[in-house]
């Protein structure tokens, strides 16, 4: 079903395009450099044709809009649907899998998996449980890693398609340092994007990502022909990973001698512009990170796989100062939960720990705004303003007893939301909007 096609029918699934008016506890960031958020905790969100038609006072928006049957949700939270920026579909099988540094990790556990992904029924099954869990989450936009065979992309491409998901995805580039089974040439990874981004990249919500996996498993050929596939389409996103590991460093200067730094390899292919969306960023010099700011590229921050395979601890602070734009990435399967609220959670210590905290409605922008203007989506998603795609999560404080014995002492909104964050995951999501439909109730 075309765009337009959904339009005319309803938004997502055929339904009729009703208005309806969803009530609560309202708090979203809102765009533009002042970094404010919107706190209104009798407000009300009215949404049509999957889009935001307006976000207030819930006693005005009702007076506006008296046709609208409203869903009421007390006093939870009605946040922005969650971004998360950098995520393995394909790694669901191996999640939590100890012990290891990512090198030894990504051969021992994570090739093994990917190599399941040859089969097209593994990819339908693996894809419908992956966004049926982004949704369970709060995820309503995800720009995700597949594997290297094109059945993985169009098995999630296909699955995000059903249940209205915003999904940015693209095949898996490696010609070298991985099973031979798991290999493709510069020339078949150039063909195959290719044919994927015709076929997907701007249809609905979806969007073509250029992916070599990082530059340890791709040669400078492959890397070259990603270059030119990636000038011949200035539009479409560019992921990989980025100085995540020291041994990973160590490895890509082996490989690259020619190369000043991890950085450079990439410049080097044209592959760091606006859209190139370097997973982790650990390990970088203040030359790496003012070159990455220049180019306009986004890093995604993944805290809760930074401290499982020990990689180290993310600046935020620092790399926010110097002008970078960072969204929030679960990283499943090195990262050990979907929920970003788990993500914050982690982020919030690694903060501490690096000695610049992280509060409560800087972590909610990092988790829809920033994330949303790091895939250069801020323009429909990230925030609740009126034109938006309406992707809502409705998020309840009295879920569990310690997290609702917390919100009953929470003397302010900040307070309120930093305990959703420390205390909070799935079960606090109590009810998911995406473009406008009710998909989590
Ligand atoms: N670097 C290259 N591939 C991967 C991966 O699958 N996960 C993580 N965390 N790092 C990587
Ligand atoms: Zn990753």
């Amino acid at each position: 079903m075309s765009e337009t096609e959904r339009g005319r029918r309803g938004p997502i699934d055929g339904g009729e395009a009703a208005l309806r008016i969803v009530t609560g506890h309202v708090v979203t960031p809102v765009g533009g450099p002042s970094g404010e958020v919107l706190d209104l905790e009798r407000g009300a969100v009215a949404v049509r044709d999957g889009r935001i038609l307006a976000v207030g006072e819930a006693a005005e928006v009702l007076t506006r809009y008296p046709e609208g049957p409203v869903e009421p949700h007390g006093e939870s939270l009605v946040v922005p649907g969650f971004v998360d920026c950098h995520v393995h579909y394909s790694q669901m099988n191996m999640i939590a899998s100890p012990g290891l540094e990512l090198l030894e990790w990504l051969r021992n556990y994570t090739f093994p998996a990917e190599a399941r992904f040859a089969d097209a029924s593994h990819c339908a099954e693996a894809a419908d449980f992956f966004t049926e869990q982004l949704i369970a989450q709060g995820v309503t936009t995800a720009c995700v890693y597949p594997t290297v065979h094109p059945g993985s992309v169009h098995a999630l491409f296909r699955s995000a398609r059903a249940k209205g998901l915003r999904l940015i995805t693209g095949k898996v580039c490696m010609d070298r340092n991985a099973p031979e089974h798991l290999l493709d040439t510069p020339e078949r990874a150039y063909e195959q994007s290719l044919e994927l981004l015709e076929a997907w990249h701007g249809r609905g919500r979806l969007e073509y990502a250029l992916t070599p996996r990082f530059a340890p498993t791709s040669s400078p050929r492959q890397l070259e022909l990603l270059g030119r596939l990636a000038e011949e389409h200035p539009d479409v996103v560019i992921q990989t990973h980025l100085a995540e590991s020291l041994p990973e460093c160590g490895w890509v200067g082996e490989l690259f001698p020619d190369e000043d730094d991890y950085t450079a390899v990439y410049e080097r292919y044209g592959l760091v512009r606006e859209r190139s969306v370097f997973g982790h960023a650990i390990h970088l010099s203040d030359g790496e990170l003012d070159r990455l700011a220049a180019a306009r590229a986004s890093l995604a921050h993944c805290p809760t796989s930074n401290l499982f395979l020990g990689s180290g601890l993310f600046e935020f602070g620092r790399l926010r100062r110097r002008g970078l734009r960072i969204g929030l990435g679960s990283d499943v399967g090195a990262g050990t939960n979907l929920s970003p609220l788990a993500s914050l959670n982690e982020a919030y210590k690694v903060s501490r720990m690096v000695g610049e905290p992280i509060g409560p409605f800087e972590a909610l922008r990092l988790a829809t705004l920033a994330g949303a203007e790091a895939l250069g989506r801020a323009d429909r998603v990230g925030s609740l303003e009126p034109g938006k795609d309406a992707d809502l999560v409705v998020l309840d404080p009295w879920a569990t007893p310690v997290l609702g014995r917390r919100a009953d002492h929470a003397e302010s909104t900040a307070e309120l939301l930093f305990a959703l964050m420390m205390l909070g995951d799935d079960r606090s999501v109590r009810a998911v909007y995406v473009a406008g439909e009710k998909a989590k109730r």
